[in-house]
């Protein structure tokens, strides 16, 4: 009785689209770097914006001397007051074993040199030779807010731990640093070679919490939400689809809402570990999302019966609660990554391509669910007239749907 090329058309669209998701992963991974440029034109491969102090690192890796054309900016400061350091730490992760580039203003002008530290008694930052060759050290300042300190320098090895420091100087000299949150943070690992920077142990628990966060919900709500609603919305127009579309299409916004509210959890939890910090966008429309979701979630179990006269009533509560979210989940997971996680700009291209990708999967499958119920109209106007599902919004298929009631 059912023919199964319905059921084949299924699969491939559902194939396609899971194609251009994992092409979409793999193609939007373009590099992308800060946007300063520096005064005397200086050029670097790599960059990082550090996670504390308003420092930059950038380097530019030449493997066959093994040798790294480095800039450590930092912003924030007054350059007449206070020195700046950037070392390496080829023996430890702190400040003890340090070997440290340090530049600040003296009475004349600005003063680069190499000091190694010995330990974490020191109380200046005293000129000596480093554990590894450091060429063409030098600073300059922009403005008086502004310092920079660049170097040729040959790293012991490709991933190497990195401490960098800001502090005042004392009597012509840099003295000691204060003992901050900003100042104890700013410990991380650097590797030449892929480009990357990690934050350091007091920040990467933190940081790596938001990244769970993020990735998480932007799979749940972002993602897997919009599936199941195009799932729901093009699969029921075939006929042998029924009433599988409507499992996949529930078991698809319940994993979207349990992983989803898994990752708004992480979210209050963050927030209430910084409560310095609020992103108040993000945090309301988070909210306004749970309660949504999990109205949608308690409104199946109270759906009518498909014959009900209410049902229409609910339908059209269904769709506009469910475009909403769907809207809204968007919409915050932008604010996520502007505001909170600033993660590298190919995280946010690689979603916004899936969003366009599923944006454009469900343009084409509207015009070919429309092509597709035309026919079936033409073919046997009487019978199949109120099959019309799919394209015409609020009846859209549950007036011809079989599956027991749930
Ligand atoms: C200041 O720095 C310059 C450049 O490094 C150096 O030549 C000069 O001796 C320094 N002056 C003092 C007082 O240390
Ligand atoms: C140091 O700078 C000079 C002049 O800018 C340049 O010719 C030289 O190659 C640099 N040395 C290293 C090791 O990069």
């Amino acid at each position: 009785m059912r023919s199964s090329k319905p059921t084949k058309s299924v699969i491939i669209y559902l194939s396609l689209l899971l194609c251009s998701i994992s092409l979409l992963f793999t193609t939007s991974t373009a590099q992308t770097c800060t946007s300063h440029t520096f005064a005397n034109n200086a050029q670097f491969s790599s960059c990082s914006d550090l996670p504390a102090l308003n420092s930059f690192l950038y380097w530019t890796y030449d493997a066959n001397a093994a040798t790294a054309n480095i800039a450590f900016r930092v912003t924030g400061i007054s350059t007449s007051s206070n020195w700046i350091a950037w070392a390496l730490n080829p023996s430890g992760s702190g400040m003890a074993g340090a070997q440290a580039l340090v530049a600040f203003q003296n009475s004349t002008s600005i003063q680069a040199y190499t000091s190694s530290v010995a330990s974490t008694a020191i109380t200046a930052l005293t000129p000596s030779a480093l554990s590894f060759q450091v060429t063409n050290i030098s600073a300059t300042t922009t403005g008086t807010s502004e310092m920079t300190l660049f170097a040729t320098i040959t790293p012991p090895r490709t991933t190497v731990n990195h401490v960098w420091q800001v502090g005042q100087v004392s009597s012509g000299a840099p003295g000691a640093h204060p003992l901050g949150s900003a100042n104890r943070a700013s410990v991380g690992t650097i590797d030449f070679l892929s480009g990357q920077s990690t934050a350091g142990t007091a920040t990467i628990a933190r940081l790596g919490r938001k990244n769970a966060h993020g990735v998480i919900n932007t799979i749940s709500w972002g993602i897997l939400m919009p599936l199941g609603a195009i799932i729901a919305r093009y699969m029921k127009v075939f006929k042998s689809a029924d009433p599988a579309w409507f499992y996949i299409h529930v078991t698809c916004q319940f994993s979207a809402y349990v992983i989803g509210v898994a990752g708004w959890g992480t979210g209050l939890k963050l927030g209430s570990d910084s409560p310095g910090i609020v992103y108040q966008t993000h945090r309301n429309l988070g909210i306004a999302l749970f309660c949504l979701a999990t109205l949608q979630v308690f409104a199946l179990l109270l759906r009518p019966k498909k014959d009900h006269k209410f049902r229409l009533y609910w339908n059209i509560y269904h769709h506009c609660v469910g475009y909403t979210v769907l809207i809204l989940s968007i919409v915050n997971i932008y604010q996520g990554f502007d505001h909170v996680l600033q993660p590298e700009e190919k995280w946010k291209r690689a979603y916004t391509g899936i969003i366009i990708a599923l944006g454009a999967i469900a343009l084409g499958l509207e015009a070919f669910t429309w092509i597709v119920v035309l026919k079936r109209k033409k073919d046997n106007p009487d019978k199949n007239a109120h099959h019309a599902n799919g394209t015409n919004g609020y009846s859209n298929g549950y007036t011809t749907r079989t599956q027991p009631a749930v």
